[in-house]
C-alpha cells in the first residue's frame, strides 16, 4: 500500500488488443459495487487480492454504477426511513446517494492502494460500449438461465418489487467481463453462480456465431473469514463491521465492542475461539500471533509489565485495535488527501475508461461482424 498516484500515472498506456495470451499476461477484470463505508471483511474478502493481482495481469477494476440503478430506489426509500427516525441524518436523492457511492468507492479503491498505471480502472457508465454488447447478448440468453439466479430470486423473496434491471443483471455483468474479453474474474463465492451465468451466455454466442470470447476463469479469493464484532461473518446488515476508514474514538469503540467471553481474567483462555484474536491473526505476524497465543493461555506471564495484572480480553484488543489503527494508518491519510482534489479522481476514471473503451470497441467490432450487424459507419 505504499503506491504514490500521480498525474503522470495517467497515460492511456495504450495495449494492443490481444488473443489470450498464451503464456503471456492474462486480462483480470472486477467490478465493485459501492453500497456505502467499506468494512476490514471487504478489505480482506475482495479488495486486497485486486489490489495484488495489478502486477500479474492486464487489470480492468470498474465501478458498477449501471449495477446500482437496479436498487437504487431502495437504497433511497432506506435513507428516508433511517431519516424519520434520524433527525440528524438529511436523506439523499437518488442521484446523490449514487454519485456519493462511486466517489466513495474511487477513493477507497484508489487510498488503499490501486494504482491506475497498472489497472484500468474506471466507472461502468462511462463505458457504454457495456450496454450495447449486454443487449446482444441478451438474445444468446434463455429466460430460463436468468429465473434460476439466486441473487435474483433472494431479492424477490424478501419482497422487493424486481425491475426488469434486475432480472437481467447477470446478462450486464457478463457484458462487463466480455467487453474485454476477460480471462480471470476475481470474485466472492457469493458470485459464483453470476460467473457460471456469464460462461454459459459465452459459450452459447461463440457456438452461435464463432469464437469471440475465451470463457472466462472466476477465481476466488481465499479470503480468511472476517469474523465481526460480534462474532458472526462481518457484514454491513448485521452491524458488526470495524470500518477500515474509522479512526479515533469511533475506532476504538469499534474494537472495544467485540464481544469476549465471560472466563475470569487470570484463567487461561482459548485463543481459537475468540473474535478478537482471530481478528489479530489478519494484521499480525505469525510470531506475534504465537505470541498473543502464549498469553490467553498463561495470563500470567509478564504479569510484572503490566503492573502485576493478567493479559486479559481488553489487552488483546488493545493491541488489535493499534495494529488496525496501523495498518491503515497511510490509506487513511491517502484517503484524505485525495478527497482534497475532486478532479484528480475524475481524471483516473477518465483515462481508465478511455483505456477500456480502446478494448471494448474491438471487441464490439468482432461481434456486430459476427452477427451479421452493419459495420458501424466511422
Ligand atoms: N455483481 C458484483 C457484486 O455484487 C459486481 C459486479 C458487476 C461484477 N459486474 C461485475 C463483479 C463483473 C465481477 C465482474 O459484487
Amino acid at each position: 500500500m505504499s503506491t504514490s498516484i500521480t498525474r503522470e500515472c495517467l497515460d492511456d498506456h495504450p495495449r494492443p488488443a490481444q488473443v489470450v495470451p498464451s503464456g503471456g499476461r492474462p486480462r483480470i477484470l472486477s467490478g465493485v459495487q459501492s453500497s456505502g463505508k467499506l468494512h476490514i471483511g471487504n478489505y480482506f474478502g475482495a479488495i486486497k487480492q485486486h489490489i495484488e493481482r495489478q502486477d500479474s495481469g492486464d487489470c480492468f477494476y470498474f465501478i458498477a454504477d449501471y449495477h446500482a440503478l437496479t436498487s437504487l430506489k431502495e437504497a433511497e426509500e432506506k435513507e428516508a426511513g433511517l431519516a424519520a427516525k434520524n433527525k440528524s441524518i438529511t436523506p439523499r436523492p437518488a442521484r446523490q446517494i449514487l454519485a456519493d457511492n462511486v466517489r466513495d468507492a474511487a477513493l477507497d479503491y484508489l487510498a488503499l492502494g490501486l494504482d491506475p498505471a497498472k489497472a484500468a480502472f474506471y466507472r461502468q457508465s462511462d463505458v457504454p460500449e457495456v450496454c450495447e454488447l449486454a443487449w446482444i447478448l441478451s438474445n444468446v440468453c434463455g429466460m430460463g438461465l436468468l429465473e434460476r439466479a439466486h441473487s435474483y430470486k433472494d431479492k424477490t423473496a424478501k419482497g422487493i418489487t424486481p425491475n426488469v434491471g434486475l432480472f437481467t443483471y447477470p446478462v450486464l455483468m457478463a457484458a462487463d467481463i466480455l467487453i474485454v474479453r476477460s480471462h480471470l474474474v476475481p470474485v466472492g463465492r457469493d458470485q459464483e453462480q453470476h460467473l457460471e451465468m456469464t460462461r454459459d451466455i459465452a459459450g452459447s454466442f461463440n457456438h452461435q456465431y464463432g469464437e469471440v470470447f475465451p470463457l472466462p476463469d472466476a477465481v476466488f479469493n481465499e479470503a480468511a473469514v472476517v469474523p465481526g464484532t460480534d462474532g458472526q461473518k462481518m457484514s454491513k446488515s448485521y452491524g458488526n463491521t470495524i470500518d477500515i476508514f474509522a479512526e479515533g474514538k469511533a475506532l476504538k469503540n469499534a474494537v472495544m465492542g467485540i464481544v469476549t467471553d465471560s472466563t475470569p481474567v487470570d484463567q487461561p483462555k482459548n485463543p481459537d475461539t475468540c473474535n478478537a484474536f482471530a481478528l489479530y491473526k489478519l494484521f499480525a505476524t505469525p510470531a506475534e500471533q504465537a505470541e498473543m497465543a502464549d498469553l490467553y493461555r498463561n495470563p500470567m506471564k509478564g504479569a510484572e509489565l503490566r503492573g502485576g495484572r493478567p493479559f486479559g480480553y481488553g489487552d488483546a484488543k488493545t493491541l488489535l485495535l493499534a495494529k488496525i489503527d496501523g495498518y491503515f494508518a497511510a490509506a487513511r491519510e491517502r484517503r484524505k488527501q485525495l478527497a482534497r482534489d475532486p478532479g484528480f479522481v475524475e481524471e483516473v476514471l477518465a483515462a481508465g475508461a478511455r483505456r477500456t473503451r480502446s478494448v471494448a470497441q474491438v471487441t464490439l467490432q468482432l461481434v456486430r461482424q459476427a452477427v451479421g450487424l452493419h459495420a458501424r459507419p466511422v
